[in-house]
């Protein structure tokens, strides 16, 4: 195995730092590819909890080498808190964290941007990171990339013209104060000289790493149903969490790709807008939520909590091509007598055979849902697949043979070793 892949395959929020950790124990590159600091990637090593936004979760392993790829946004100001909070808590960073020079960053103004647009009634529910507005940017072409801090001419020549069409907004369309040139370059200027010592000036080395016979793991942020393109738009992230995004997002050739892990909650959870067709809005939501502590790592908002939906995770499978499913929080659903799972949707009645692209359409469909027993035990902790209730295994086994994808790993709890591996 040289490039392992881990995908969120709902909305996020699946548990995807407990799977990256695990799995980095036979690793030597952690890489992520996407997003930025609207991530909240959770670890627990011995008790101790690390919640980790931009820095791959390959850091609380000593021996790793950390990558931020170019798919990422990165927020400098949230780095170095990240890399503060990593010290405070003992963990060694230094010549352990690398950044792509073409990964594009969140300057303030981004962040004031997404919060402004989040203000109206139409807004996403988006966690204010500054990601969108900073990916537009990007394909705007007027972002400011790492290696660009050190080209003082094109810097200021680029941040003018992107000022110039910010403020224009800012006065005609926000009503709010010009952002200042002057103290948006001082920033650039004050971060570039911290940075400098992580920015390398070979955007392939990654493939060059590979090359050199490093195993490799690529970490995906948010989930498939968030992704810009295939995702519940417009009520999506800004970026590909899906398969495609991890390899223009670290410059990785998709044909040396060896695994594609996809990460599945039991159950599903959303944070933020947008059509969500198992979602329990009831005392049951609220058992998931209090059971599985679902508030967001970032934000700190509670999740909305649903049955697992298999429509939807039929279709994520199908545009990743999953090798295998890491199963997580299985344990959260051990207090239930009875679990659904929605295993088709109806569209005016009638059973529908596709996953809706359309928000409209998906705010309608009804979930078709088949009801499994309980299995009346606890499970925490488990770490063999023989000590899982028959009726835990019954629930696993309709999962897979659904979703025609194999279940490898099954998570029991949120310390590392909770975990089932098959
Ligand atoms: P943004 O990525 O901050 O622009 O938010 C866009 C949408 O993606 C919102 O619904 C967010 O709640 C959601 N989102 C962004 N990052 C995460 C994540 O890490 N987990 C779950 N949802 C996320």
């Amino acid at each position: 195995m040289s490039v392992i892949v881990v995908v969120g395959s709902q909305w996020g929020d699946e548990g995807k730092g407990k799977i990256v950790d695990l799995i980095s124990e036979s690793v030597d590159v952690v890489v992520r590819y996407q997003g930025g600091a609207n991530a909240g990637h959770t670890i627990f090593v011995n008790n101790k909890k690390f919640v980790l936004h931009l820095i791959p979760s390959g850091i609380v392993r000593n021996n790793i080498l950390c990558i931020i790829g170019n798919g990422v946004v990165l927020d400098p100001t949230a780095f170095f808190e990240e890399l503060e909070f990593l010290e405070d808590n003992k963990i060694k960073t230094s010549n352990r964290i690398l950044i792509l020079p073409n990964t594009h960053l969140v300057l303030p103004f981004h962040k004031v941007i997404d919060k402004l647009n989040e203000q109206g009634n139409d807004k996403i529910g988006t966690t204010g990171r500054g990601i969108g507005p900073a990916y537009t940017d990007k394909y705007y072409r007027l972002g400011i990339r790492a290696i660009d801090l050190f080209n003082d001419d094109y810097l200021i020549n680029i941040l003018k013209r992107n000022l110039a069409i910010k403020n224009s907004l800012a006065k005609s369309y926000y009503e709010v104060n010009e952002f200042s040139f002057e103290s948006t370059l001082n920033y650039l200027f004050e971060i570039r000289n911290k940075l400098k010592e992580y920015i390398v000036k070979d955007s392939t080395i990654v493939s060059r790493l590979l090359e050199e016979g490093k195993k490799i793991l690529l970490e995906g942020a948010q989930g498939a149903l968030l992704d810009v393109d295939h995702g519940t738009y417009p009520f999506v992230t800004s970026s590909n969490p899906t398969i495609g995004g991890a390899i223009t997002g670290t410059g990785i050739p998709s044909k040396r790709i060896s695994e594609i892990i996809g990460v599945t909650k039991a159950y599903c959870t959303r944070v933020g807008d947008g059509p969500f067709p198992t979602e329990l809005n009831n005392e049951m939501g609220d058992h998931i939520r209090e059971y599985g502590n679902e508030y967001g790592a970032t934000t700190g908002r509670p999740r909305r909590c649903g049955w697992l939906d298999l429509p939807a995770l039929k279709y994520s499978a199908k545009i990743n091509g999953f090798d295998s499913l890491a199963i997580t929080k299985l344990d959260v659903l051990s207090q239930l007598d009875k679990i659904s799972i929605c295993t088709a949707y109806k569209l005016n009645g009638e059973i529908i055979d596709y996953f809706p692209i359309d928000t409209t359409t998906l705010y309608n469909v009804e979930p078709v849902y088949k009801e499994f027993e309980g299995w009346g035990t606890s499970i925490q902790g488990l770490r063999k697949i023989e000590q899982l209730p028959a009726n835990a295994r019954k629930y696993l086994e309709f999962i897979e043979e659904n979703i025609k994808v194999k279940i490898k790993i099954i998570s029991t709890g949120f310390e590392r070793n909770d975990t089932i591996i098959i």
